[in-house]
């Protein structure tokens, strides 16, 4: 089995994951760490919860996390990508353009998953320290929490199996800016911090998720053949396909005919831990640019050469998924939902 804590601001692709890990019969799924990001913190913990719950998952830990990135001003959230409510407005009581401000108590009957004591950076911590080499890390929002946790615990490297992080971007272009993606554009010091440690690093970025895409009619199989997870993933995704296919690649490819689609980028993390014979890696140094007008933007040494500008030197090399077998990817990911969905 292998243990991973999934570092997540949920999120309509971030419950993709969720499911993805929590129904993977060869994954023990033994919390969500929540982090702000696609929607303020409090939404993205009661979404956490909420998705458990419906899942049937309500003994999975959820740990709260940072509201705000470690070192910027926190940019605003991606409604018009998730929704208001983070769940393409399909969480209980939700419609379009409630305020963040006061939506946080909305359906306070529904059942939850507890919230944890800890802060999602102690959580991570304690949980390294009574699982040693054991836990890998996926983190699939900002890396507020990893890095401060990092920062807590500099030991941190040494006691996991590895990190998977879902951002950034090499080749294609960003979603964000030319050359940022969300994640990363999220929190860029936190992101550049984790990459100058020494840790097991896997990038699962744009590269690789743009070209994973589910069409409705994968969407569809889901929700007539994966329980629960399939509903949710179905009725939750209608808004954010919507996003997609009005804009970018998957707007091109509406027009030249082809169904409606959204990427899958959070659960692809999941894919790298269990399938990671399914990506083409490269391996360097990496950076995150944290000012400019490339905010945001990996930056990363692919050829080792000797440079006079030396911000990439004494760097761990960090693995950054280019090519993907998308086939294979996507068929894993449906098959994995419809034949192991716990509700
Ligand atoms: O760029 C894609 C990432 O940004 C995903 O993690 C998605 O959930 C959003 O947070
Ligand atoms: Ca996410």
């Amino acid at each position: 089995m292998k243990k991973i804590i999934l570092d997540t601001d949920p999120g309509v692709d971030d419950a993709m994951a969720i499911a993805y890990a929590l129904t993977h019969p060869e994954i023990e799924l033994m919390a969500l760490t929540v982090v702000f990001g696609n929607i303020n913190i409090d939404f993205a913990t009661r979404n956490a919860q909420y998705i458990l719950n419906e899942l049937g998952a309500t003994d999975v830990a959820v740990a709260k996390g940072a509201a705000i990135p470690s070192v910027q001003s926190p940019l605003p959230h991606a409604d018009f990508v998730h929704g208001a409510d983070g769940l393409g407005n399909v969480y209980p009581g939700s419609r379009p353009g409630i305020p963040a401000t006061t939506a946080a108590s909305l359906n306070p009957d529904a059942k939850h998953a507890k919230v944890d004591a800890l802060d999602a950076a102690d959580f991570i911590i304690n949980a390294a320290k009574e699982n040693p080499g054991e836990i890998t890390l996926v983190a699939v929002g900002p890396l507020t929490n990893i890095a401060e946790a990092l920062r807590r615990e500099p030991e941190l490297p040494g006691l996991v199996a590895g990190l998977v992080i879902m951002g950034g971007t090499v080749d294609e272009p960003g979603n964000v800016s030319p050359v940022a993606e969300a994640n990363f554009l999220n929190d860029p010091h936190a992101a550049d911090a984790l990459f100058a440690a020494d840790w097991p690093t896997t990038i699962v970025g744009l590269d690789v998720t743009h070209k994973i895409m589910l069409g409705d009619s994968h969407l569809k199989s889901l929700d007539d053949r994966a329980g629960e997870s399939g509903k949710l993933i179905w009725e939750s995704s209608r808004f954010y396909v919507d996003f997609y296919t009005n804009s970018g690649a998957a707007k091109e490819a509406a027009e030249q005919g082809a169904e409606p689609q959204c990427a899958m980028h959070d659960a692809a993390a999941i894919a790298a831990v269990i399938i990671p014979d399914a990506f083409t890696m490269v391996r360097g140094a990496a950076r995150v640019v944290h000012d400019g007008i490339a905010i945001g933007q990996l930056a990363l040494d692919r050829k080792g050469y000797a440079y006079a500008i030396p911000h990439w030197n004494n760097r761990p090399p960090t693995s950054v998924c280019m090519d993907v077998d998308d086939v294979r990817v996507r068929n894993h990911f449906l098959q994995t939902l419809i034949d192991h969905h716990l509700r």
